[in-house]
């Protein structure tokens, strides 16, 4: 069964058969056009490397250091919403699969299971991504909750004022929180094990903050959560008071600009995070690897960046680090993997990414992922 899985588009095939159609629709979609998202990719595909010979590269350290840990691998998993709707169980394998491989989780603030539970369950490979402006209450009860809960490192997603629309969600009725209705009905009853392990699991829901919708109240006791509320006034004072407020590692998550990105250094947080949200918010924006070699340049050599979007491959982790990235994020090929195959598909998935990325490394004469540099772009052809 595992053999028929040879690349993340090999997953990707298998979710979609496997999932009900509007739930394969919500994690691979994008906003508008998906432009950006096909761009991300594309940009990505054009980025040639050079070989190199005669090195000897029999052994090769993938292991690196980030944000003052140590990780095994040079990659985690990206925040994402939800993760329960797309595949049950998802957040439970997600936490599990980062502590077996020693690899952080980012866990969003739209997570469907509470945040104490997975970062627990991660053995401390969690970190926590906040989406704030819905209420200063709400915001400030999010941050000390992740304080108690042990989260050195938190993430403020910054490139989502207002949600982009997704013409997929659109056309197949899909909302946040998730009720399955008539129209549903059709499509989910082609899926028949999504929809036996969802109802057994309950229709997962957005924990960690109430939602009007729902009626449903946080553990943290504060309502009134909506995925598509305004976070129009989040601002440069909000981040200094975040910077203030929070005492670990803070990261700012969605930098397109390379003078945003200085301006976040100036505003002492200890990590940009590079990022078009895979396309799901800004269609008119450019690949965002071809914004990172700029906002390397912004920011000087030494500086910490992150990275996501449109990784697919370990390939695709070596040109990231090699344009600039200290660390790279995947978001939707976990949830391709787990759709496609559960845990095992998960496992699989992993294996063959640090598999993939091992071999590149060995082609580009690099013994270890902390070498990885721009010599090894090959720009002027
Ligand atoms: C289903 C889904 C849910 C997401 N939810 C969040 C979220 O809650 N917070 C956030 O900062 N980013 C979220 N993202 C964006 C990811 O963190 C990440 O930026 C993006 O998926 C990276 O692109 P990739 O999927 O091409 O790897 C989500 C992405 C997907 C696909």
């Amino acid at each position: 069964m595992l053999k028929a899985f040879y690349s993340v588009e090999d997953f990707r095939r298998g979710a979609r058969r496997r999932m009900p159609h509007m739930i394969f629709d919500a994690l691979d979609g994008a906003a508008g056009t998906e432009r950006a998202s096909r761009l991300n990719m594309a940009a990505l595909e054009n980025i040639r490397l050079q070989s190199r010979i005669l090195v000897n590269v029999e052994h090769r350290e993938l292991s690196t250091t980030f944000l003052d840990r140590q990780w095994d691998l040079p990659f985690g998993i990206a925040p994402m919403g939800m993760c329960n709707l797309f595949w049950p169980g998802a957040d439970e394998a997600l936490a599990s699969v980062s502590r077996q491989r020693n690899m952080p989780l980012a866990v969003s603030t739209m997570a469907s299971s509470s945040l104490e539970s997975i970062i627990e369950r991660a053995h401390g490979n969690a970190w926590f991504q906040l989406y704030a402006g819905e209420s200063d209450e709400l915001t400030q009860t999010l941050v000390e909750r992740a304080n108690e809960a042990g989260y050195q490192t938190l993430i403020l997603t910054a490139d989502v004022p207002v949600l982009a629309p997704r013409l997929r969600d659109l056309a197949n009725g899909f909302e946040v929180p998730f009720t399955m209705g008539p129209r549903q009905v059709a499509d989910f009853a082609r899926h028949p094990r999504w929809v036996l392990d969802t109802l057994l699991n309950g229709t997962p829901k957005p924990v960690n903050v109430g939602s009007p919708e729902s009626g449903a109240h946080s553990s943290g006791g504060v309502a009134g959560f909506r995925r598509e509320s305004g976070r129009g006034h989040i601002d440069w004072t909000f981040l200094s008071q975040l910077r203030s407020m929070w005492a670990h590692k803070l990261v700012v998550k969605g930098v397109m600009s390379p003078t945003d990105a200085k301006m976040a250094v100036d505003a002492g947080v200890d990590a940009v995070y590079v990022s078009n949200h895979g396309g799901r918010q800004l269609d008119a924006a450019p690949g965002a690897i071809q914004m990172l070699s700029l906002i390397r340049q912004a920011v000087g050599p030494d500086y910490p960046l992150l990275f996501d979007s449109g990784v697919r491959s370990g390939e695709g982790i070596v040109k990231a680090l090699v344009s600039g990235a200290n660390f790279v994020m995947l978001g939707r090929p976990f949830l391709y993997a787990l759709g496609a195959n559960g845990p095992d598909g998960l496992r699989h998935l992993l294996d063959m990414l640090a598999n993939e990325l091992s071999i590149v490394m060995a082609q580009l004469g690099c013994n270890d992922v902390r070498q990885l540099n721009r010599a090894m772009l090959v720009t002027d052809l």
